[in-house]
């Protein structure tokens, strides 16, 4: 934990699958109370569980927690929309008086798949905006599109070479979220502007998994031209 970064209590709702469960380790190493939150209570405890035995082998004192969704977020000052496109919609409806007053990160991708591959939904707005509109009392920021769920998970070192890109309409909530981006790149997030840009970041993503499936790898996103900052 370092000065700009101050612990936070963090749900990450749909934390049993992969993604959410890649970035909750991250906060959990970083040193934020973590509260993974599912449908199921017990399925949650049981992540929980296997994150916190993780960060112990890699030598960490972490705190996680597992919870029922909506309990989940009524912990949390900071709550991680890591639920899949589908389903989204009522998803955030039946969270959104827990969200109320809550910095809540989306970092879901609206992506279809078909024989050519991934491609990005083209949508009047991204999943950040209908989470916004949906839930209007919290301060809603888009970042964590493009880090990949197994890069998370694989190693407790920081993705140092890669970038997190954080949009939003809220300054503050936008620099908290920038901060919490250490967790993962070591780094603070990069400001990419407004909320509604989560329109043009999230199917980004279906360029990264194209890209992933042709090389054999695990790309990431990384911006050059910035001015250099701790
Ligand atoms: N996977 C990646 O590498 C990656 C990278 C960047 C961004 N993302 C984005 O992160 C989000 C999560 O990705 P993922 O791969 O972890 O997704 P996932 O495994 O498909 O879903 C995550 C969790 O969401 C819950 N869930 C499923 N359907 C739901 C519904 N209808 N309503 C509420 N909760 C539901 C489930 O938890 P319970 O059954 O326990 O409730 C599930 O374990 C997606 O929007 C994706 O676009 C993923």
């Amino acid at each position: 934990m370092t000065d700009q970064t101050p612990s936070r209590t963090i749900a990450v709702i749909g934390g049993t699958g992969p993604q959410g469960r890649g970035l909750a380790y991250r906060f959990a190493l970083a040193g934020h109370h973590v509260v993974i939150g599912s449908r199921a209570a017990d399925r949650a405890k049981e992540k929980a569980d296997e994150i916190a035995a993780r960060a112990t082998e890699n030598g960490f004192d972490v705190t996680v927690e597992g919870d029922e969704n909506v309990a989940a977020a009524q912990r949390a000052d900071v709550v991680l929309l890591a639920i899949p496109w589908q389903g989204h919609d009522e998803a955030v409806a039946d969270l959104a008086p827990a969200l109320a007053g809550s910095l809540v990160i989306s970092c879901v991708n609206p992506l279809g798949f078909d024989a050519n591959g991934p491609y990005g939904l083209v949508l009047e707005e991204s999943a950040a905006q209908r989470a916004q509109r949906i839930a209007p009392d919290a301060r809603v920021v888009g970042a964590f599109h493009h880090v990949a769920a197994l890069s998370l998970w694989r190693t407790p070192d920081p993705l140092t070479h890669e970038d997190v890109l954080v949009c939003g309409d809220d300054a503050e909530a936008k620099d908290v979220v920038a901060e919490l981006a250490r967790s993962v790149t070591g780094k603070r997030g990069v400001d990419a502007g407004a909320l509604r840009l989560a329109r043009q970041l999230e199917p980004l993503t279906a360029v990264l998994i194209s890209m992933n499936k042709a090389y054999k790898t695990r790309t990431g996103v990384a911006i050059t031209g910035l001015p250099t900052q701790e």
